[in-house]
């Protein structure tokens, strides 16, 4: 198989990729879409960042102070660039995807949010999916409690798909915000967002996108999209742990409150009230996750120089010539979309007979081969579909065809000592 692309050559940028495991097992590593590896430039700039230019940001009148803010601010622009956001101020930091699913679930129903179109209550709707991250059903059951609020989902079809049999049933009037993730970190699924976004807009409701499995994974332009929110998380995409990002359409993070309060998110202060800082810097509350911030400004420059579209090319191959391979291994059956159309590198499946942690248990132990098991965080969707768990392989721009072998190979072996 040949991707016309150089991943042998990309490996190398991966220090960890190269280290072997106790007993002179290879590594295979098959869990980016739970964390994803790092490349050197992500490792060096944030070794840089501290060996000579680390400081507090925004606050520090001094050389350093300056510097670190210049990356901090540096890795802003990067990011917006990187999906498109019209303006760099639409950028919040979070410390994860969660915390910026959270942060938007929180200005809705708060009494700080004048805007009518966060204003919630009782009668009011919020519309998620069953194939959602419990990042993405949580903090809307959390607003639900609160408020009153009734919370609705799609269900999802027997091949993985967002059903949007009934859009116009459960989209309505009533609808305040659509929240769906874009691309399933168990199905792999890609959703319709145009289609489900056409529907929000006649009815008024905003819509956030969970694209935590996407934006690492290929091309994402907010402004192209058109939703109103979109999350991510940085050490998915290359970047370390302890980043995420939230982009808000810039009117929307006007009219919304504060998420936590602290230093630096303010304007002024008096003892029995504040004013507050304009977006973004309004939801940045504390000293914020200075280096990986600017790990992940490394990171989508390491991204887009290989380039987004080719990254997107490798994984569709390596995605079919799994799926492919796996369709081979009797009894085995992937949940989820067993075609490559609007799917991403992501594949769940389970074994006939054989309990997923046995699986991973058995494909680390004899090939080194480390995927994820369980239900992902993605309780509900395993429940619909009557299974406990699932053994999930997950691929990035440093998958080889040869680890999706090792993988094939490995599951045979597992068939073998279960017989
Ligand atoms: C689709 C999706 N959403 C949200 C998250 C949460 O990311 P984090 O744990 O970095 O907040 C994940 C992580 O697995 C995910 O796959």
């Amino acid at each position: 198989m040949n991707t016309g692309f150089d991943v042998e050559r990309i490996r190398k940028d991966f220090p960890i990729l190269s280290r072997g495991l106790p007993g002179g097992r290879p590594l295979v590593y098959l869990d980016s879409g739970n964390s994803a590896q790092k490349p050197t430039s992500v490792i060096e700039t944030m070794r840089e960042h501290l060996s000579s230019h680390y400081a507090n940001v925004g606050r520090a009148m001094h050389t350093l102070g300056a510097e670190s803010t210049e990356a901090y601010e540096a890795a802003r622009d990067k990011v917006a660039a990187f999906i498109g956001a019209p303006s760099r101020d639409e950028i919040v930091f979070t410390k994860n995807a969660s915390e910026a699913l959270n942060l938007v679930a929180y200005a809705f129903g708060n009494p700080m949010s004048e805007d009518p179109r966060f204003r919630i209550g009782p009668g009011d709707e919020i519309v998620i999916s069953e194939m959602e991250h419990h990042s993405n059903i949580v903090p809307w059951q959390l607003l639900a409690r609160r408020t009153g609020v009734t919370l609705r989902w799609f269900s999802v079809t027997d091949d993985g798909r967002l059903d949007l049999s009934d859009l116009d049933e459960l989209v309505t009037e009533r609808t305040k915000i659509v929240s769906i993730v874009h691309q399933s970190n168990v199905l792999g699924t890609v959703n319709p967002v145009a289609e489900v976004l056409a529907r929000a807009r006649r009815v008024g409701a905003l819509m956030m996108l969970d694209a935590s499995q996407s934006v690492p994974h290929k091309p994402v332009d907010v402004a192209a999209l058109g939703v109103d929110f979109l999350a991510f998380t940085g050490h998915k995409a290359a970047g370390p742990s302890g980043i995420g990002v939230l982009w808000g359409r810039g009117e929307l993070l006007e009219a919304m409150p504060p998420f936590l309060g602290g230093g630096e998110m303010i304007e002024a202060v008096w003892m029995d009230r504040s004013t507050y800082a304009p977006a973004p810097h309004k939801f940045e509350a504390g000293t914020p996750p200075i280096v990986e911030a600017v790990g992940l400004g490394a990171a989508v420059d390491y991204l887009s120089g290989i380039g987004m579209d080719a990254i997107a090319r490798h994984e569709r191959e390596i995605t079919g010539h799994a799926l492919d391979a796996l369709g081979e291994v009797p009894g085995l059956r992937v949940i989820g979309p067993e075609n490559l159309d609007d799917r991403g590198g992501t594949v769940s499946f389970t074994l006939e007979g054989i309990h997923p942690h046995d699986v991973g248990q058995i494909l680390d132990d004899a090939f080194g081969v480390a995927v994820r098991v369980g239900h992902h965080c993605a309780r509900p969707l395993h429940l619909r579909f009557g299974i406990p768990a699932t053994t999930r392989a997950s691929f990035y721009l440093y998958t080889t065809p040869a680890e999706i072998d090792a993988l094939v190979r490995g599951l045979h072996h597992v068939r073998k000592v279960f017989a």
